[in-house]
């Protein structure tokens, strides 16, 4: 399966290299590069043989960010593998309070219980932690940050950074520049969630369940409460007392962090389906006043990050197959919503794991970089 080739490469037969800090740097900015101005920060990336670690150290390596030393750290279960890094490899250790001494930024995605340790001892050990789990993004002294929506709340950071919920990010994109232009009164979003959303056990369990389907065979949940191949679960993260899901109130309370917008009304219904990377949302946003789709495009237009891939003449429109591995959020099938004046109705696909985790915390880092606070 072409899109899975994302997890290739873990280097386990070649030699063992743990990079020093002169041999990461001098990999990433080669002799003849002029980079002796530019500071260089030392890293650790906690969950490091993730998902969403592995996309982070390709994404460092493609954005040339200013590596000094690099610390890879995961669990006991992963200590000992090589991950390449430039032109070498480097060593996963255990994560461990000693590892991140030291460390100017520290990377976590690994559980809700590491990130709300680790993130703690980063701020004791003065270190910057950018967060891609769900454990601070509503702590009041905790800016949830997209930098193409928010990078002023950068400033009041007291060390910890989050990134906000996958489907979120996406969405808060395309709705914030329409809200500069005609203030939004109500968002309703119904996504449709790849399975690597849910880390690389859900990865392995599509494939598992899709290759048993085609040989007529089952092969049985265990990530997901029912099987993911073929079938659609409106279940994305525990159920609440509301009825909605955690997923789905994480949707409506980070967007009213990230707007600055504490009453928004947003419902969503979030929905896991059977695609291995890059999250949909079909959203209707209602506007204060009149808007016509043809000024959605030219805002959306734009956009940073946003592309606008609308045109059904040609069958165009935005798809997770075509969307994942990219960084920019596409959206298309613009048009005024026909049950409700003021409303527009939009399709959204972005690679969950890029711009949705790995990619955004790579950015919060360069805008904190670019404003001198580290
Ligand atoms: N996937 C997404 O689209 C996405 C988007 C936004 C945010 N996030 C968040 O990012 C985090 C990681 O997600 P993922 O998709 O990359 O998951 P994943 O593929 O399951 O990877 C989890 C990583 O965490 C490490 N880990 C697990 N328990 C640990 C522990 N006790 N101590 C240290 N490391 C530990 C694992 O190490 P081993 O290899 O040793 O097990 C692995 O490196 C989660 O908090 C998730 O909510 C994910």
């Amino acid at each position: 399966m072409a899109g899975l080739q994302r997890f290739s490469g873990d280097g386990s037969r070649s030699r063992i290299m743990t990079l020093t800090a002169p041999v990461v740097a001098s990999i990433l900015y080669p002799i003849g590069v002029v980079m002796s101005q530019q500071k260089q920060f030392n890293i650790a990336v906690i969950g490091a043989t993730g998902v969403v670690g592995r996309e982070f150290l390709k994404i460092a390596e493609e954005r040339r960010f200013p590596v000094k030393s690099l610390r890879l750290l995961a669990t006991e279960r992963s200590a000992g593998k090589r991950i390449p890094f430039g032109e070498g490899e480097i060593t996963v250790e255990v994560t461990t309070h000693d590892a991140i001494k030291g460390a100017d930024f520290v990377f976590i995605s690994a559980t809700g219980a590491i990130s709300k340790e680790y993130g703690e001892v980063s701020r004791d050990v003065g270190a910057i932690a950018i967060d891609d789990s769900s454990a601070w993004r509503q702590e009041a002294d905790v800016p949830l940050v997209i930098p193409e929506v928010n990078p002023d709340d950068v400033m009041w950071h007291k060390n910890i950074l989050a990134i906000p919920n996958c489907s979120t990010t996406p969405l808060v994109m395309c709705a914030w520049p329409l809200h500069k232009q005609n203030r939004i009164t109500r968002i309703i979003a119904d996504t449709y969630q790849s399975v690597s959303g849910t880390g690389s056990a859900a990865v392995a369990e599509l494939e598992a369940q899709s290759r048993a389907w085609a040989k007529g065979e089952k092969s049985p949940a265990s990530v997901y409460p029912q099987e993911i191949a073929f079938n659609v679960l409106p279940h994305v993260d525990t159920f609440l007392d509301s009825g909605y899901t955690k997923e789905e109130w994480k949707m409506t309370a980070e967007t009213r962090k990230i707007m600055h917008e504490p009453d928004l009304p947003l419902s969503a219904t979030c929905v896991r389906v059977p695609v291995f990377f890059a999250h949909s949302v079909s959203a209707h946003i209602e506007f204060e006043k009149p808007i016509k789709a043809a000024d959605v495009r030219a805002i959306l237009k734009d956009a940073p990050g946003v592309i606008v891939q609308d045109d059904p003449a040609t069958n165009s429109y935005p798809t997770p197959l075509a969307s994942a591995h990219k960084d920019a959020v596409f959206v298309g099938r613009i048009r005024e919503d026909s049950s409700k004046a003021n409303s527009i109705a939009m399709w959204i696909s972005t690679d969950n794991i890029r711009k949705g985790a790995a990619l955004n915390a790579i950015q919060i880092a360069e805008e904190m970089v670019k404003r001198g606070l580290v």
